[in-house]
């Protein structure tokens, strides 16, 4: 009788600081040995492929009411896409109805993802009103699993005021919590809208026209410099370009505890995308919107440099029928994008294979730091004994063209499009269970747990 669950033979494990070969031995969920030569009745062999961190993206919108209707993927379908793709665990936002209190946000989402999720999944808050109920609530969630949060600077209904932004950041730096910013300036997108639709100008495009780079840049100077006030921490957001990324370098380099998100959305599309014709510009219809391309080089080196911290999608997706009901009008098109799947293998073909980051940078921006900044690390973002065998074969040589038809997230179309990838995730384990194999879901289904996440670390 053997003393593992599992081992994974022949591994070219590959964390965010290490690179080396060995056999990994799994028990009850866990890695319980690290060994250049461990047997087992249960064996997987990695064959010498990459075995990384399972993937972390902390930042989705499964079953999400927006803009009159849902994004098309639930817990399910999401989660079950996420893990074909060599994701292991989300964030989602759980986003404050109206007239909710937090502590019924939190039972709502757990309701989404009960009995659905196939991965473990974490929840951070939108906070959408601010009331002596939240006031109370906020302490308490912080310590008991729900340490980190989500403040809206845009969109009716959600949005919170500077004011109460900056009482928030307070509450977060006094309980040891994160506020996450969604960072546009709201007053002048209303403006822009209101002078482009007077003007007759309904396109997809002018989602993008309407919400330049500078609304985004201010917005985030403004989120940063409230969180420098109080010397609190802050993470802001689907950083969209370069100018909003230097306000957080910027703070980063001052000393303070600034730190950004993107998504391959805003490194590999640009606005040009927003011309595709017959209303398919708004495929890409998302808050921040896609930017001049030289961007996309410009946030890579951000990355590379340790200016931004992570990567995660924003996988916010709408079939195109959703999206029609802005054929008339870009402010009634749903806002966002699926994202995913995809994620893993487009950061390792777009920035390992074509030189803009290393391997090591790979695992630290996909798995590693969204671990440590959302307090789940070391129990996952890393392949060491103690730590959950959330684990990623990952074959450098397998290529792959991204298509509609060959993604398992519930949406008719991926922004990616006939990308071509080398390097795609193989086989993906949760917790020692393998649940994905050569894109296809094979685990059980609602698997998933709710992750009770600890202190974020800020880096
Ligand atoms: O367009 C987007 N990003 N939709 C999802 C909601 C958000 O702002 O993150
Ligand atoms: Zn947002
Ligand atoms: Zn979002």
């Amino acid at each position: 009788m053997s003393n593992y669950d599992l081992v994974i033979k022949n591994a070219n494990v590959l964390t965010s600081s290490d690179n080396y070969t060995a056999d990994i031995g799994i028990k009850d969920g866990k890695i319980v040995e690290i060994a250049s030569s461990i047997d087992g009745d249960n064996v997987y062999d990695a064959g010498g492929k990459y075995v990384i961190p399972g993937g972390i993206d902390v930042h989705t919108h499964m079953d999400m009411p927006f803009g009159g209707t849902f994004s098309s993927d639930d817990f399910e379908t999401g989660t079950k896409a996420a893990a074909i793709g060599g994701t292991t665990a989300i964030i989602d936002y759980a986003v404050q109805p109206q007239g909710k209190s937090l502590n019924e946000t939190i039972e709502i989402w757990s309701q989404k993802a009960e009995g659905k999720a196939v991965i473990d999944y974490g929840f951070h808050l939108g906070v959408t009103k601010l009331n002596d109920q939240t006031r109370e609530e906020l302490p308490v969630l912080l310590k008991n699993g729900f340490p980190t949060f989500k403040v809206f600077m845009v969109y009716d209904g959600m949005r919170l005021t500077d004011k109460e932004l900056l009482e928030i950041l307070q509450i977060a730096k006094d309980h040891d919590g994160l506020v996450c910013v969604h960072a546009e300036n709201y007053d002048s997108i209303n403006y822009n809208i209101n002078k482009l639709l007077n003007d007759g100008k309904t396109e997809p495009l002018y989602h993008a026209i309407s919400r330049p780079q500078k609304c985004e840049a201010e917005a985030t100077n403004r989120a940063v410099k409230l969180a420098e006030m109080l010397d609190a921490p802050i993470y802001i957001v689907h950083v969209s370009n370069q100018e909003a990324a230097d306000v957080i370098a910027k703070s980063r380099k001052n000393g303070f505890k600034t730190m950004g998100e993107t998504c391959p959305q805003y490194l590999l599309l640009s606005i040009e995308n927003y011309k595709e014709e017959n209303f398919n510009g708004a495929k890409y219809v998302m808050s921040p919107p896609l930017r001049d391309g030289f961007n996309n080089e410009l946030l890579w080196q951000s990355l590379r440099l340790g200016k931004l911290q992570t990567v995660a999608t924003d996988h916010c997706p709408f079939f195109m029928e959703q999206k029609r009901m802005g054929i008339d009008n870009f402010t009634k098109i749903p806002n966002g994008a699926p994202g995913v799947e995809p994620r893993m293998a487009l950061i390792y073909n777009y920035g390992v294979n074509e030189g803009k980051i290393s391997l090591g940078k790979f695992v630290e921006l996909t798995s590693t730091n969204p671990a440590k900044i959302f307090g789940m690390y070391p129990k996952k973002g890393t392949i060491a004994v103690n730590s959950d065998a959330d684990l990623v074969v990952f074959d450098p040589n397998k290529e792959v063209t991204l298509s509609v038809d060959n993604l398992h997230e519930n949406v008719d179309y991926t922004p990616y499009e006939g990308y071509k990838v080398k390097g795609y995730p193989v086989a993906t384990f949760s917790r020692g269970e393998l649940i994905a194999e050569n894109g296809e879901y094979v685990g059980k289904d609602s698997r998933g747990q709710l992750l009770k996440r600890e202190k974020p670390e800020v880096l």
